[in-house]
């Protein structure tokens, strides 16, 4: 399993980040779990990395309908927020998220704790943590070798 992580000071940092994980995936596609408590700001990655690699759609929160995506790019982007669902809900769905893990597109998954179980397909998991103000910690783990060496690529 590959690590990094990097504190972003300011939300200019974390776009900064983003743009950087943009280039890694764009071409081949990806799933990314994000974790971390309400507001740390799990949206607000998946808004620029979907900016940099040429949504030009307006990207909001799937809070409400659970699934976002997006076609504007030259690969799908679709984005899944498990918040509603909570435990129950997430394990009916939980073999279709697999399929959105195959293939050239990139997913990501807000919320993925709800599912339980260790997700059993290559991903990359992002872990965001508060420090102070407007400062917030993204850690990368990468599950699989395609997943490791985008992780080695943002270092
Ligand atoms: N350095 C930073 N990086 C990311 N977001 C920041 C930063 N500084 C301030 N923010 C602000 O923090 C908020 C993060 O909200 P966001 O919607 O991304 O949270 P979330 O983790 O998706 O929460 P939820 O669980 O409710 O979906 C945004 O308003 C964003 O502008
Ligand atoms: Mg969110």
């Amino acid at each position: 399993m590959t690590k990094f992580e990097k504190i972003c000071k300011t939300l200019d940092d974390t776009q900064k980040l983003a743009y950087k994980f943009a280039k890694l995936i764009e071409n081949d596609g990806c799933f990314i779990s994000l974790y971390g408590e309400i507001g740390a700001g799990k949206t607000a990655f998946v808004k620029q990395v979907a900016k940099a690699i040429g949504i030009t759609e307006k990207v909001t929160s799937p809070s409400f309908v659970i699934l976002n995506e997006y076609h504007s790019a030259k690969i799908p982007v679709y984005h899944f927020d498990l918040y509603r669902l909570e435990h129950e809900g997430v394990k009916t769905i939980f073999d279709e998220l697999q399929e959105y893990s195959e293939g050239k597109q990139i997913t990501f998954v807000e919320w993925a704790e709800f599912s339980q179980n260790q997700i059993p397909f290559d991903h990359i998991k992002i872990n965001v943590t508060y420090e102070d103000d407007d400062s917030r910690k993204y850690s990368f783990e990468g599950f699989g070798e395609k997943c490791n060496k985008i992780i080695e690529g943002l270092k």
